[in-house]
């Protein structure tokens, strides 16, 4: 037996949970692991010899291990396993220990759980982890919330382990509650809101101008240098240079094109629609990807619904620059929703975010980072309550020069018969809120006309019900 104990244990040794461990291992923390099954355990004491790390399969002996006060972190699937592992551990556990959820739950369930834990005396934080496999293992984007006293505890640990981004690191206190399970679904809206406009891009591309692979991957790898650097970027031109190891050709082309979902996207367009904050990007690549799961309807309808569709005649180069523009249009916009999303939500649940600090923490390690949310970042700096950061001076200008490039982009897809259906969204989104008048006066008509709904009126106060001319 050691002469130390463990500063935190570890509950799920899957790729994510071993790959947490090692990391806080190798910033010096001592750090005990438990899972029922015992291979992962082994795998974690084979990859932590020569650290200061231990595997366990007894729960018993697991909390054995940890000093006092202590934490476990779990990184389970969502939903029941995370209640499992609680009800396994809490026998062993005393008032002042510290619970910690790392991995997607639902941030309703971290509200209950985090009452229940509270009447036995124990912490709990929610904690939002993203960078998949390697940022686990060489620096997440973490985002905590809960009690501040309690993060305090996990505090050196979670900075030491998290990625760096402009020499901060990218994890803060981001509030009470479920604030960090919130700001983690935001992330994961807006990461289904970029990625299905990368795949559109993608398409226009493929489909529309006949490019192969191997110039999707250049452009991708230019663009990569330009406004767009981003992971997401990053990763999709390496996608068009990966060859199938199965087979002859390119991988890209072999994958089936069902995109699948745990559900983080459409929890973010649900709560939207809870807390009534438009959310046309992230909305449109939820049902996108519920579009494309209807792959053998999709085959049988493409033959009756056959249609000649125009083919692109204009210049290549050219529209290739304007795509880039538009893409950039759309992925700003994609941002802009999510952070009025985060705004509205920190009054509506008391999270009192700060949507600087978030867009710092986001800057490095997680899967929406992006060379733009350093002017995120400084948006919401120069302007804590900055409304929606469409109209920060700096963003405003950069959209409206872009604005008759996402146009053009739009209309030739529509032409080519190709659903640009994010990029869409997001001129939508953009002409909407710039619309000092919108026809909601007609849909308050109606509403009048068959429910008495009531109206109000532009020329006076008050609610006004009328007699309409039924025939
Ligand atoms: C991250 C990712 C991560 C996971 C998504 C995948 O931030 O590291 O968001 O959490 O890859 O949950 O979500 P879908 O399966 O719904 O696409």
């Amino acid at each position: 037996m050691e002469d130390y104990k463990y500063k935190l244990g570890m509950v799920g040794l899957g790729v994510m949970g071993r790959n947490l461990v090692l990391n806080f291992a190798d910033h010096g923390f001592p750090i005990a692991g438990f899972d029922k099954d015992k291979t992962k355990v082994d795998a974690l004491n084979a990859e932590g010899s020569g650290k200061k790390v231990k595997g366990v399969n007894a729960v018993e002996e697991f909390i054995f291990l940890l000093s006092k006060p202590r934490v476990v972190m779990m990184l389970v699937p969502a939903g029941s396993p995370v209640d499992s592992v609680i009800n396994d551990v809490l026998p062993y556990l005393e008032p002042g220990d510290l619970i910690i959820d790392g991995g997607n739950s639902h941030f309703t369930d971290t509200n209950k759980r985090f009452l229940e834990l509270k009447e036995k005396k124990i912490n709990f934080l929610g904690v939002g982890i993203s960078g998949g496999e390697q940022g686990a293992r060489f620096g997440p984007s973490m985002m905590p919330g809960g009690p501040k006293d309690a993060y305090e505890i996990v505090r050196p640990m979670f900075e030491a382990a998290s990625a760096k981004a402009g020499g901060k690191n990218c994890v803060t206190y981001l509030g009470p509650g479920s604030a960090g399970h919130y700001v983690k679904m935001v992330h994961n809206g807006i990461e289904y809101g970029l990625m299905q406009l990368i795949s559109e891009v993608y398409d226009i591309l493929r489909r529309g101008l006949n490019l192969s692979n191997s110039e999707l991957h250049k452009i991708f790898n230019e663009w990569n240098k330009t406004e767009l650097l981003s992971f997401l970027i990053e990763i999709t031109s390496d996608v068009f240079a990966q060859r199938d190891d199965n087979g002859e050709g390119m991988l890209i082309d072999k994958i089936l094109d069902k995109a699948k979902q745990k559900g983080t996207g459409k929890w973010t367009s649900q709560d939207a629609m809870d807390i009534q904050v438009p959310l046309n990007t992230i909305d449109a690549a939820v049902a996108m990807r519920d579009m494309s799961a209807f792959k053998s309807e999709r085959e049988s309808a493409s033959l009756i619904l056959d249609e000649k569709n125009i083919k692109f005649s204009g210049n290549k180069e050219e529209f290739i620059l304007k795509l880039r523009s538009a893409l950039y249009f759309s992925m700003i916009t994609t941002y802009a929703q999510g952070m009025a999303m985060l705004l509205a939500a920190s009054k509506e649940y008391e999270y009192n975010l700060s949507l600087k600090d978030i867009a710092q923490i986001w800057s490095g390690g997680c899967i929406i980072r992006a060379a733009l949310l350093e002017d995120i970042s400084n948006a919401f700096e120069n302007k804590p309550d900055l409304v929606n950061l469409l109209i920060d001076p700096k963003i405003s200008s950069e959209i409206k020069k872009r604005a008759a490039d996402v146009r053009l982009i739009i209309k030739t897809a529509i032409d080519m018969g190709i659903p640009a259906a994010g990029m869409s969204a997001s001129l939508a989104y953009y002409d909407s809120y710039r619309s000092a008048w919108l026809p909601a006066n007609l849909v308050q008509a109606q509403r009048d006309f068959f429910g008495a709904h009531t109206y109000e009126r532009v020329d006076e106060k008050g609610v006004y019900h009328t007699h309409w001319n039924l025939k």
